[in-house]
């Protein structure tokens, strides 16, 4: 991603940050907490021990990390992620992956991990996908780990702790629909799942509700699937109507702005629901759209 766009969602963010301030004096966020997936990992699927994932794992060599670390950190990109560029504006340490024992986790956590879906796994599998690696690294994981971690995390730190937090959830869904792809799915039946997803996602939001506390929360949408290169890989064409401008796959591009409307709906609901709470819903879509140079 470029700067550019990079630097426009990252503006949004802050400002929606001071409005939800402007009447409540505290100024800033003390720490980060983020689930998702590779728009997200800052090391969690890198740390995943053997023999889960032997093999060397790409994000552990370089390119990955050489223009902004100089060496490979477990992101999914050359540089930083959105989700530095956050904690950096918000003047926080970049945000630890929960896999980093011995990690001071008193300004954020993340819990994303790279190729993580909405869905678990054991629901994938019964659909009979394949998934690979298969491992529980789905939203509703990461939720186990932070409830997990929760205890230790407002520890000594009053009870305003995750007030005075920024939650950040998603991206998720791409993975799932790359799976049912990869398993040979059309796309009209992965459009079936997309209201699941919703769900998935809308109840991760919710958890992070158990007390009726001030919470702050960006919900992503999805990022333009029609766009990633497996996905283009799979479903190749020759027929060039099937693709946009940008050389994208228009129809898993609707069928992302399709799960981004029900996520839409669905964020309107739950602050109807948790009126205490800010849910700032931040797209992904058409910055990264932007960044795609038609091929
Ligand atoms: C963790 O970081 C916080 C804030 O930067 C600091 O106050 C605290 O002493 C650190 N804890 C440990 C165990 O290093
Ligand atoms: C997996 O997801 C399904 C469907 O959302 C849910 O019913 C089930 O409880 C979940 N199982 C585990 C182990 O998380
Ligand atoms: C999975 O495959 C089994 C065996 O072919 C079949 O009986 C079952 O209906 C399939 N389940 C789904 C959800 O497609
Ligand atoms: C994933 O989690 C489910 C439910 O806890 C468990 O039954 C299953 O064995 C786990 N699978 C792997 C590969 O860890
Ligand atoms: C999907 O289709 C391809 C080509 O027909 C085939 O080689 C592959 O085994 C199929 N994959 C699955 C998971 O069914």
């Amino acid at each position: 991603m470029r700067t550019p766009h990079a630097a426009l969602l990252l503006l949004f963010i802050l400002s929606c940050s001071r409005v939800a301030y402007s009447g409540g004096g505290r100024s800033r966020f003390t720490s980060i907490i983020s689930f998702g997936d590779s728009y997200a990992d800052t090391g969690n699927l890198v740390r995943w021990a053997d023999p889960v994932l032997p093999g060397p794992n790409p994000f552990n060599n370089l390119p990955y990390g050489e223009t902004f670390f100089g060496y490979p950190t477990g992101r999914a990109t050359d540089g930083r992620l959105v989700l530095d560029f956050i904690a950096q504006a918000l003047g926080l340490p970049l945000v630890p992956p929960y896999l980093a024992k011995g990690s001071n986790f008193s300004n954020g956590v993340n819990f994303a991990v790279a190729g993580a879906p909405a869905l678990n796994l054991t629901y994938l599998q019964g659909q009979n996908l394949t998934v690979e690696p298969p491992i529980n690294r789905s939203l509703h994981d990461q939720l186990d780990w932070f409830q997990k971690l929760k205890p230790s995390l407002c520890k000594g730190k009053g009870a305003d702790f995750f007030g005075s937090s920024l939650f950040v959830m998603g991206e998720f869904g791409g993975n799932d629909y790359n799976f049912l792809m990869s398993c040979n799915r059309t796309v009209e039946q992965a459009r079936v799942y997309a209201p699941q997803i919703v769900d998935s996602i809308s109840r991760g939001v919710e958890v992070l509700h158990t007390d009726p506390a001030r919470r702050q929360v960006v919900v992503a949408d999805i990022f333009p699937i029609g766009c990633l290169p497996a996905i283009l890989t799979m479903l190749a064409s020759p027929n060039n109507m099937e693709y946009d401008g940008h050389g994208c796959l228009k129809s898993m591009n609707k069928l992302g702005r399709y799960q981004s409307s029900l996520l839409r709906r669905r964020i309107k609901v739950l602050r109807y629901k948790y009126p205490h709470t800010k849910i700032i819903a931040t797209e992904y879509y058409r910055p990264v759209l932007a960044c795609v140079l038609v091929a």
